[in-house]
């Protein structure tokens, strides 16, 4: 999920609308997957009815919580450096200033974090932020205080989350929270627990709450959102167990999907991530039946060698996967399929790296996202393989991916010139303050000039150039969903 971030906006600290009774100042920031940045708001939410109004000044802070993701080992270190950096100000500018550490570092290293870093105050993992008015009450009275326990229901379901830095056009609604699947490299099974699903009647008062407050595009975020299922709450290996009635009432993600798209019609309805084992043919068919659901399917497949994605615990093969992707391109041509790849799992043999470069050449994925393995401790690849492909090897054959999907993007991207597509506007490009910037159904950036639009209309624009990644063009219209 983290692909969905705007780079930019890691690390970012958040502020929203303050309320004037509130005295005291938290400064937060996340890193990581949008999760990360979707808990932060419904952190900030529970703050905010503490007592407690977000800041932008490090040094002002009463309160700086960093929500942290565990998923390389490049994360993590991102994250000690900024635990210097607020040591530092602590030190020379706010000694009465109190740390905490959120999310999936917290959860990995628990009440290692109070002994390792001097600085933190306060632990909570990320099914704990209920807790926070209480483990804040400990903190202020001297002690250090940790929640790691992760929970078998916690979906926050019932907390409205503030937006924070939110452009007022997009927003993320989380759907599950968990992930069951065990894949072999993956920390996040260890750092978020079993999964569970949110109940749906939550999630479509809370998207129909941003469509009446302006919003045009949702994106429902899990680690594994096709696997969403509600039947009255609880795991989904439980299921088994519901009773007639429940099942003949629960709830699937296509289900979810159509409830959704049918709630609001005109509100634009994305999704990630999709695992492969997991995405089935009724949710692309869902897809292709509602013109709001956005044809773009983020689907990581992390290798092309079926010897690999075994030993990934990736359940399904090569073939299988391309037999999915003709599928999806069957039922609705003209779909977007981004990655994610991992090279240099251990044993990646460079005929098994040459079988992730042809099912690349295969799929000419639209865009994606690539890395080199980092051992987690902990995970299964952790306790029972060795990280035996060197630095070298890995850099080299990252590189080599990531050059083909540049080729690749840009293949894809040129067969929109020519052609109108539908933009949602967001903001003013990066590069021209004469240019509004937004994305197609299909996820790909569009930038044209500004006219007489304004952010968060559906704008009809005519591609006349385009760079790898990015369609440029004008607009010739609003487009009929406004
Ligand atoms: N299902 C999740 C996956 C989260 S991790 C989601 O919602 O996106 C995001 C990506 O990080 C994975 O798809 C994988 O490509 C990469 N990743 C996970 N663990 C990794 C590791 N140990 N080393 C390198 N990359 C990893
Ligand atoms: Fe991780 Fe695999 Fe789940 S990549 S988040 S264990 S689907």
């Amino acid at each position: 999920m983290e692909k969905i971030i705007d780079e930019s906006k890691q690390g970012e600290s958040l502020v929203l609308e303050n309320k004037k009774e509130n005295t005291r100042k938290l400064f937060i920031e996340s890193y990581g997957c949008a999760m990360n940045f979707s808990d932060s708001e419904i952190v900030a939410s529970i703050l905010t009815n503490e007592g407690f109004n977000t800041t932008q000044r490090l040094e002002e802070a009463d309160l700086v919580l960093v929500n942290t993701c565990s998923i390389r080992d490049k994360a993590e270190q991102t994250v000690r450096k900024r635990l210097e950096k607020y040591n530092a100000v602590k030190r020379d500018h706010n000694p009465k200033m109190k740390v905490g550490v959120l999310g999936c570092m917290a959860e990995r290293l628990k009440t290692k974090f109070l002994e390792e870093e001097k600085i933190v105050d306060l632990v909570v993992g990320p099914d704990a932020y209920k807790d926070l008015p209480n483990l804040l009450a400990e903190v202020d009275e001297g002690r250090d205080a940790i929640n790691v326990i992760l929970s078998k229901e916690e979906t926050y379901g019932d907390i409205s989350p503030v937006r924070l830095n939110s452009n007022g056009v997009t927003a993320f609604v989380s759907i599950t929270r968990g992930c069951d699947n065990m894949c072999t490299f993956c920390v996040v099974p260890f750092t978020r627990g079993r999964e569970r699903s949110r109940n749906p009647q939550s999630i479509i008062e809370e998207v129909n709450d941003l469509w009446n407050r302006g919003y045009k595009e949702i994106t429902l975020l899990g680690q594994n959102v096709d696997s969403y299922l509600w039947y009255g709450g609880g795991l989904k290996k439980d299921f088994v167990k519901a009773s007639d009635m429940q099942k003949a009432t629960s709830v699937s993600f296509s289900n979810l999907l159509e409830l959704c798209a049918k709630a609001q019609p005109k509100m634009r309805i994305r999704f990630s991530t999709s695992n492969p084992q997991d995405l089935t043919l009724d949710v692309v068919e869902t897809m292709a039946k509602y013109n709001n659901i956005c044809n773009h399917i983020h689907l990581p497949v992390q290798s092309g060698s079926n010897r690999i994605l075994k030993a990934m615990n990736r359940l399904h093969t090569r073939e299988e996967y391309m037999e999915l992707i003709n599928n999806i391109r069957r039922i609705i041509p003209n779909c977007a399929i981004s990655q994610d790849m991992i090279v240099g799992f251990p044993t990646e043999t460079e005929d098994d790296f040459q079988d992730t470069v042809s099912l690349m050449d295969y799929v000419k994925y639209n865009f994606g996202y690539m890395f080199t393995y980092s051992e987690r401790p902990g995970t299964m690849a952790g306790r029972n393989m060795k990280d035996d492909v060197t630095e070298p090897i890995k850099k080299r054959r990252l590189q080599d991916i990531v050059d083909l999907q540049r080729e690749h993007s840009e293949i894809k991207t040129k067969e929109w010139l020519g052609t109108t597509v539908e933009v949602l506007i967001e903001k003013e490009s990066k590069k021209s303050n004469i240019q509004w910037s937004g994305r197609t159904p299909q996820n790909i950036v569009a930038v044209f000039p500004k006219d007489n639009y304004k952010i968060g209309d559906f704008v009809n624009v005519k591609v006349t150039n385009c760079t790898s990644a990015t369609l440029i063009g004008e607009a010739i219209g609003l487009s009929e969903n406004n």
